[in-house]
Formats: C-alpha cells, sequence, structure tokens
C-alpha cells in the first residue's frame, strides 16, 4: 500500500528579529502583557520587498536537500498562505519560476491557519493514488505588511510574524506516513477573523476613502475565537485518534498550529495531558498562520522530541472558522 510522508522539511525566517519592547514602542502595549497573554516574546518582519515565494525558497531549497532529492524530482507544488504575493497570480508559480521547477501544475491554497494541514490532505490524495511522488508542500506569510502596528490594530498585530516552512511529502510502501486527513469548516462565522479588503464585491476593490477609514487591516474577534479554538482542537484530535484506533497515550507529541501558548495550555488541559505533549515554539516566531505547523515540527525535530515509528497529531484552527488535524506515523 502506498503512503504518503514528509521526506524533508525546511524552514526559513527573515533575519529581523522584532521585540514585544520593539512593538511597545509603536503601540499602547507592553512585554508583559504580550507574554501573559499569548507566550509571544518575538517574531521576524521580512524586509520591505520581501513576499512569502522569496521565504518559501530557501526554505524549499532546504527540505529538497533534507528529502534527497532536487528540483527535477518534484511533481506538484502546493502553497498555502494568508499573505500571497500578489492578488493573482498565486504565490506557487512565483515558486516555480523562481527554483526554475519543470512545467509542474502549482496550486495555492488559502485556508489561513489550517492551510498547512488542508494542503498535507492534498499531497496524500495524489501519492496515494499513485499520481505523484514528490510533492512541495509551502506554508509561508508574510504578515508583517498586513497588520496595524498602531494602537488600532493591537491585539491582532502582536500575534502575528513572517516566516516559511517546506515539506517534501513523498510516496513509500512502509508502515508510516499519513494516516488520515480531517478538515472542518463553518463559514458563518467567516466575520470572527476576518480581512475584508481588497474585496470584488465592489469596485474599486480598494479606495482612497478606504484607506482613509483604516478599513485595510484585518479585524478579529479574539475572544470569541479563543472559545471555539479550545473546543474545536480537542474535538479535531480526538476525531483523528478514533479514525485510526488510537488513544491520546499512543501520542508521542501534540504539533498544533501556533496560535496563543493559552490556546495550547488549555487543550491540553482539556485533553487531560501534560502541557508539554502540546509543542509550543510560539515565543520566538508568534503565528505565523499556515507556516507555524511546519515551522514548530522542524523545532521539534531538532529538540529530539520526535523519533521514528512515532505517532504524531497536527491539529490547527482558523479564520473562517476552519480546523482540521492530521495524524502521523513518523
Ligand atoms: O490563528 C488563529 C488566530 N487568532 C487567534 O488564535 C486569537 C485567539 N484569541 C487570543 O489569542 C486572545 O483573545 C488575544 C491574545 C487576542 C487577546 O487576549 P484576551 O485575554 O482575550 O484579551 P481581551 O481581548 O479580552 O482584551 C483584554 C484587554 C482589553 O482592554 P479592556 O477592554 O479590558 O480595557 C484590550 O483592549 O486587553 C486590551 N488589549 C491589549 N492591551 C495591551 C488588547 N490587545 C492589547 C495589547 N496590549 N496588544
Amino acid at each position: 500500500m502506498t503512503r504518503a510522508y514528509i521526506s524533508g522539511l525546511g524552514t526559513y525566517v527573515p533575519e529581523r528579529v522584532v521585540t514585544n519592547d520593539e512593538l511597545a514602542g509603536l503601540m499602547d502595549t507592553t512585554d508583559e502583557w504580550i507574554r501573559t497573554r499569548t507566550g509571544i516574546e518575538t517574531r521576524r518582519f521580512a524586509e520591505p520587498g520581501q513576499g512569502p515565494s522569496d521565504l518559501a525558497v530557501p526554505a524549499a531549497e532546504k527540505a529538497l536537500e533534507a528529502a534527497g532529492i532536487t528540483v527535477a524530482d518534484i511533481d506538484f507544488i502546493i502553497f498555502a498562505t494568508s499573505t500571497p504575493d500578489y492578488y493573482a497570480p498565486g504565490s506557487g508559480v512565483l515558486v516555480q519560476h523562481k527554483m526554475g521547477f519543470r512545467e509542474i501544475g502549482a496550486l495555492d491554497i488559502r485556508v489561513q491557519c489550517c492551510g498547512f494541514v488542508y494542503g498535507l490532505s492534498i499531497a496524500e490524495q495524489y501519492i496515494r493514488t499513485g499520481t505523484f511522488r514528490h510533492i512541495l508542500l509551502i506554508g509561508a506569510e508574510v504578515q508583517s505588511t498586513t497588520i496595524n502596528l498602531s494602537t488600532a490594530g493591537r491585539d491582532i498585530s502582536v500575534l502575528f510574524g513572517d516566516g516559511a516552512g517546506v515539506a517534501v511529502i513523498s510516496a513509500t510502501e512502509e508502515d508510516r506516513g499519513i494516516l488520515s486527513c480531517h478538515l472542518h469548516s463553518q463559514g458563518e462565522y467567516y466575520k470572527e477573523i476576518f480581512v475584508e479588503l481588497p474585496t470584488t464585491t465592489k469596485s474599486p476593490r480598494l479606495s482612497s476613502e478606504d484607506l482613509e477609514d483604516d478599513r485595510q487591516w484585518p479585524r478579529m474577534n479574539g475572544r470569541e475565537v479563543f472559545r471555539h479554538a479550545v473546543v474545536r482542537f480537542p474535538e479535531v484530535i480526538q476525531e483523528a485518534l478514533d479514525a485510526n484506533g488510537l488513544t491520546i497515550a499512543d501520542i508521542t507529541l501534540i504539533v498544533p498550529h501556533q496560535a496563543n501558548l493559552r490556546i495550547s495550555r488549555e487543550v491540553a488541559r482539556r485533553m487531560k495531558v501534560a502541557p508539554d505533549l502540546v509543542y509550543s515554539n510560539i515565543h520566538k516566531y508568534g503565528n505565523t498562520t499556515a507556516a507555524s505547523i511546519p515551522l514548530a515540527l522542524a523545532d521539534a525535530l531538532d529538540e529530539g522530541l520526535i523519533k521514528s515509528g512515532d505517532y504524531l497529531v497536527l491539529p490547527a484552527f482558523g479564520s473562517g472558522f476552519t480546523w482540521a488535524s492530521a495524524l502521523i506515523k513518523w
């Protein structure tokens, strides 16, 4: 039986480290507020001119090297991002061009914080059916240009950071890899984390009046998002366990989307597991949306927390609302 597994992982974060104190110089916030409410200590901001495709390229190079394959071996590109370089075309084709891939398909997906897990599920289907042997799955974001770095945007802007995580998903006949993926959405909550503009529902998509009214920034109902997240994370983790006849005791590590350390701690509490079972590196990078799971997975591997044969759950929750999980035998 052919399965899909992560044969290589690579990450890249911009060099510029932005501390909480630096943000406190731009808006009415404090290091103490950000640390205690979110667990975030620093995040990375891209340089002007850098888009997510630029962050993805060095991460993809490392992922290919880790997988022991070259550009010529990749059959398909999936680019998960909520902050594409351009409105059109997608960022996947930019990576295809910048890295000199063959004229393969390049699919952008926009499922925000769940982008990487949705991408895994797409890759898994193509691999398991034998359509492709190697897929490049990218999660990359440049959030720093999309957030309001003034007091009016402080509830959102202190959370987000830039970065890229890339996985090569390959075919294997071994008893390992992605065992199942579980995808959900509930669009009635689409305005709870909302980037409204530019919109095709009016012309022009973004007017000077919109900019004067500060309507170009993301909006979020943080408390409502939090309330749903702490329910959906445990639910979708349990769904993955049930689908595979496993219990939480079989899981070596939960590597969730990094939304807020308090969300991860609450998930651990509700699942009655030690806080350390839910991996966190949010203190370093903040919330990097589609990039956060591969960035966390790479750090957990570097820290020696995952070994061959371990069961992992990768759950996510975010804008939409969408939520998802993947169960992986490493
Ligand atoms: O990937 C999914 C994306 N989003 C999330 O996962 C977000 C989920 N939600 C959260 O993480 C939390 O709701 C936040 C971190 C966004 C906010 O934490 P909270 O404990 O829910 O705070 P709050 O929204 O209830 O605000 C408490 C106070 C408010 O002041 P008042 O009304 O009590 O006077 C806010 O205005 O904190 C104020 N506040 C801030 N103060 C200092 C909001 N943002 C800040 C800030 N610095 N950056």
